[in-house]
């Protein structure tokens, strides 16, 4: 059981402000139905993230590209249906944002309209300003994405971390401090070092969650299959593991096939 939990105000981009300023760490998790949205709300989460790892860890694709519009906007509904008291941020999917601001403002009304979400969350920096831009006139919340983009991993070859090199590292600061200047309420750092996303944290004054980003932040993310064991081939150093769901879930499987198998369900307590 949480600590936490006591709170049950709503969470807002102002809460979220409110507690980078007395450096209470955020904590984020991704969701994508409603079901496991209402358990990860009840346990005092504050921030829960409709990822397009819905691709990776709900449709079995290889990457986050396929994702469409439609799809994250079905999660994302699903989820705001479990959630009371969680801030939720849905991703725009690949393609619908990058290199048409009006674009991605329309994909961004989508999204809220139709899900009530309550925020979105981009992948880039300079190269998406105009689409930030845009977005947040209409007074919708932007959650930004730096360091390792997956949307981008084409483009990078590789998972491997970001921004080690000094080059790509001064462009990342830069750009995010382009994110909080345009008015993006947070932004999340992925798989970068500890040291550089420790200083971007400090240099900022909006909330930096961090993902395989280290502990100098201002909160962390995980996607929950991997956090809950549900998706045991993916271990890599920033991840810890919270149960073994797989484990768990195949055992209890088994024994009902057995159960099922063997006439031992249903017993006559079991029928009418
Ligand atoms: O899609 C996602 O789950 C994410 C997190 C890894 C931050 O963007």
């Amino acid at each position: 059981m949480s600590t936490y939990t006591e709170d049950q105000r709503k969470v807002t981009t102002r809460r979220l402000a409110e507690m980078k300023q007395r450096g209470e760490k955020i904590a984020m998790l991704t969701a994508y139905d409603y079901s496991m949205a209402k358990l990860i709300d009840e346990a005092g989460m504050d921030v829960i993230l409709v990822g397009d790892s819905a691709s990776n860890v709900m449709a079995g694709n290889v990457t986050t590209l396929p994702m469409t519009l439609d799809q994250m906007i079905y999660h994302a509904t699903s989820v705001v249906k479990g959630v009371k008291r969680a801030l939720v941020v849905a991703d725009l999917p690949f393609g619908t944002y990058q290199g048409n601001s009006k674009e991605a403002l329309a994909s961004a009304i989508r999204m809220m309209k139709e899900s009530s979400a309550e925020a979105v969350k981009i992948e880039g920096g300079s190269e998406i300003r105009e689409s930030i831009e845009r977005i947040l006139c209409a007074g919708i919340p932007v959650m930004g994405h730096l360091g390792l983009t997956p949307q981008s991993i084409n483009k990078f070859g590789s998972y491997a971390v970001r921004a080690k090199e000094e080059a790509e590292a001064a462009k990342l600061l830069e750009d995010a401090k382009l994110l909080e200047e345009l008015g993006c309420f947070a932004i999340v750092l992925e798989k970068i070092p500890a040291q550089l996303a420790s200083k971007v944290a400090k240099e900022l004054t909006i909330p930096v969650i961090g993902i395989g980003a280290g502990g100098g932040v201002d909160g962390q993310v995980l996607v929950m299959h991997d956090m809950l064991g549900i998706n045991k081939g993916f271990s890599p150093r920033f991840l810890r593991r919270y149960a073994d769901l797989s484990t768990l879930i195949n055992d209890a499987v088994a024994r009902y096939v057995d159960d099922v198998k063997t006439c031992d369900f249903p017993s006559e307590k079991e029928q009418y």
